[in-house]
């Protein structure tokens, strides 16, 4: 029966890595790694063995699949990684680790002088201080080429083949022979002698009917964040439109939390405010372009309501309000009936017109455009179909459902170790932890999660946003260097699997063993009391989140009595989880993912839960403590799930600054 469905081929390996994502994080890590481990092979005794996976190809998979037309994260020489620090924390409304943040700000351009070495043009500006795209041969950034800044953060790329760019120098840094795509990783799997190691992982292959079970050493899990679980703003023909991208359905998360690994900040989202309909960005129109959005009746309503930001830390201070604060200006507008909102697009092309030249006028008027066929080719189609010339028409802006992710705008994820050299004295010390850092900030390897042996970067740290494309990059490329580290300190230790292979195949085929048992019930393949297709579980899931969590249904607002509810609900889902069915491979793909979508989403509902406040006004609102609570909730919210009773635990951590955070208010 091998290869055909319902009995897979089983293909088990040993490995010292794995590398879990082919997504910025991962090719950051296969492309730093080898190196290291060339270093390392005379501790180890032999040859490193490493092995990356991604669910997809990495040619065109993860955030970046589609390409961007900005790296939003580039210190450069204007500012410095502390002034980075500061940025991240004031936009996740002050709860986030300064010590990663500052970390990864001292390491990034590292990552974007290579994007640009291997080939991917990134606009310049030159002595006059004209603008032009990348590929006009001006000097690179490593040797002092001046970038074009659309933000204070942000530079400009010619980027629709970004992903491909970083994909290949990973691919050829790693070996294709140590390259496997199209395997979907199901779950992790632990230490039989130690529960609170990693020895394994098990996933299976979306095109042939083989399973994969890895064991290993420590291993790099990076499968990005969640999409989906939240009803999105299209629906019917629509399906499957959002925001973040399709792949990542919370594997990140789940596989973790199941692992045992504490996570933080699970309540933290991401409601990106974008072109209505096509998700495209607006980062460059408000940041390049200057324009300004506005409600239905041209009033600028981050200008009108501005006092609403005094409620808010740090009190109207801030020289550029938080992205969810933005948002909250903006809802109000359209909850009291002065929608739509609109990007006045018309009025920012008209004043480019008046102060650059004509050669630099027709480089934006073409960038209008480029932006968002290098990153969201659908938002072209929607101005196509509508007749919107953006000179001559403005666009209507719309808030998105919510996405979960811990490296754009958000700071959802998981614990991990920071470095050992950054922080000031503080009294939250314990033995053996450098006396400089927050207790429990560091346990060693940069990177890792409180499991022995797991490691995350990009969207899987959480705590620590806007590290964007180059920033998870960069994270990928620590944690090849503390991985390699781990690896020779435990030389000794043999990874054991704490399940049977038999058993965990079973487990992850019961979709398919539910489908061909129940399948000649009924006539109508999709109708049936036997089992529920994955399609139909994810439009569950998505009602409960949309209508009692906070989503687009309710404006955002959710109470203690909605999320109660929620409560109840997710527990039935997951109940009726076990009888999804699969009927190919593709609709155990879809069963998995669900699988995962839902634990993700069972922790962000009790983060909020547990968070008695509302620390993100405008990503969500709990209308019973519609406030920001400093004293009691200046602090980081943990969880840790137990996958054998299938409880969460969520605690309190303090938080503490490590950077002086007043430097970045206005004057
Ligand atoms: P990803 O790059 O998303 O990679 C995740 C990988 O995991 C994918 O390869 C996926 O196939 C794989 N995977 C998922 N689940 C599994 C599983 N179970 N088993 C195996 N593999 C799995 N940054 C910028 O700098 N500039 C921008 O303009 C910009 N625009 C953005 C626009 C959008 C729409 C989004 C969503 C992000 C944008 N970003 C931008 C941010 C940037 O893309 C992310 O920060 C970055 O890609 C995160 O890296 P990652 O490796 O954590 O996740
Ligand atoms: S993108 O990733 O799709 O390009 P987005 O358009 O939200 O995202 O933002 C790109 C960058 O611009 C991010 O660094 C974001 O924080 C920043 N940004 C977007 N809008 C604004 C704004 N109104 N003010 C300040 N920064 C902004």
């Amino acid at each position: 029966m091998a290869g055909e469905f319902g009995n897979p081929e089983i293909v088990e390996e040993e490995v010292d890595i794995l590398l879990i994502g082919g997504g910025m994080a991962c090719c950051g890590a296969a492309y730093e790694i080898m190196p290291w481990a060339k270093a390392a092979e005379g501790e180890l005794g032999r040859e490193f063995k490493i092995k990356l996976v991604d669910k997809a190809a990495m040619d065109r998979s993860g955030a970046v699949a589609q390409g961007l037309s900005a790296i939003n994260t580039y210190i450069g020489t204007e500012q410095d990684p502390a002034d980075y620090t500061r940025m991240v924390s004031n936009d996740l409304m002050g709860i986030t680790r300064d010590d990663l943040a500052y970390d990864l700000g001292r390491h990034v351009d590292e990552s974007v002088h290579l994007f640009e070495e291997w080939g991917l043009p990134i606009w310049k500006t030159d002595e006059n201080g004209e603008r032009h795209d990348g590929s006009k041969g001006l000097p690179s950034l490593a040797d002092g080429g001046k970038p074009v800044r659309s933000g204070k953060w942000q530079i400009m790329i010619n980027g629709e083949s970004y992903k491909w760019i970083v994909a290949e120098a990973s691919k050829k840094a790693l070996g294709m022979d140590r390259i496997q795509e199209r395997v979907f990783i199901v779950k992790l799997v632990n230490d039989k002698n130690d529960p609170n190691r990693i020895a394994g992982a098990v996933g299976f292959n979306v095109r042939e009917h083989k399973l994969h079970v890895y064991k290993f050493k420590a291993c790099l899990l990076a499968a990005g964040g969640c999409v989906n679980i939240f009803r999105p703003r299209s629906v019917g023909e629509g399906t499957g439109r959002a925001w973040y991208p399709v792949w990542n359905a919370g594997s990140t998360y789940s596989m973790a939390a199941e692992a045992g690994a504490e996570l933080t900040m699970m309540e933290n989202r991401f409601v990106p405010t974008r072109f209505k309909d096509g998700y495209g960005p607006v980062g460059a129109w408000f940041l390049l372009f200057k324009s300004k959005a506005a409600n239905a009746y041209g009033e600028n309503y981050l200008v009108k309501n501005a006092d609403m930001l005094d409620q808010y830390p740090p009190y109207g201070q801030a020289a550029v309000p938080a992205s969810c604060l933005r948002n909250h200006v903006m809802l109000k507008e359209m909850k009291e009936g002065r929608g739509p909102i609109y990007m006045d697009t018309v009025t920012a092309l008209a004043n480019l017109r008046e102060t650059l030249s004509p050669r630099e006028v027709k480089h934006l008027e073409a960038e209008a455009w480029e932006d968002f066929l290098d990153m969201c080719v659908g938002q072209c189609g929607i101005w196509v179909g509508e007749n919107i010339e953006p000179e001559k028409k403005n666009s209507e802006l719309m808030p998105t459902e919510p996405y979960l992710l811990g490296s754009h705008s958000g700071c959802c994820g998981i614990w991990t170790s920071g470095p050992e050299d950054v922080g000031a004295p503080t009294e939250e010390t314990e033995a053996g932890v450098p006396d400089h850092l927050p207790k429990g900030w560091n346990w060693g390897y940069r990177g890792m999660t409180t499991v022995q042996g797991l490691f995350t970067a990009g969207d899987g740290v959480g705590a620590s946003g806007h590290k964007f494309s180059s920033g998870s990059h960069a994270e990928g490329r620590m944690a090849a260097k503390a991985m390699i580290k781990f690896v020779v300190d435990n030389k000794d230790h043999t990874p054991e699997l704490d399940t049977p292979v038999d058993q965990l195949m079973e487990e992850i085929y019961q979709p398919v063993r539910t489908y061909l048992e129940h399948k000649d019930y009924s006539t109508a393949i999709d109708v049936n009391p036997n089992y529920i297709t994955p399609k139909m579980l994810q439009f569950r899931l998505q009602k409960i989140m949309d209508e009692y969590v906070a989503g687009v249904a309710t404006y955002y607002n959710t109470n203690d009595k909605m999320l109660e509810v929620a409560e109840y609900k997710l527990e039935m889902l997951k109940e009726d989880a076990k009888k999804m069915r699969a009927k190919d491979l593709h609709e155990l793909l879809r069963a998995w993912e669900n699988y995962h979508r839902i634990l993700t989403a069972e922790a962000h509902m009790k983060h909020i839960q547990f968070r008695e406040e509302s620390r993100y006004p405008g990503f969500y609102y709990r209308t019973d403590k519609n406030f920001v609570d400093e004293e009691n909730w200046h602090c980081f919210v943990n969880s840790i799930y137990d996958k054998e009773s299938q409880k969460w635990t969520v605690f309190k951590r303090a938080h503490v600054d490590l950077v002086d955070k007043s430097k970045l208010f206005k004057k």
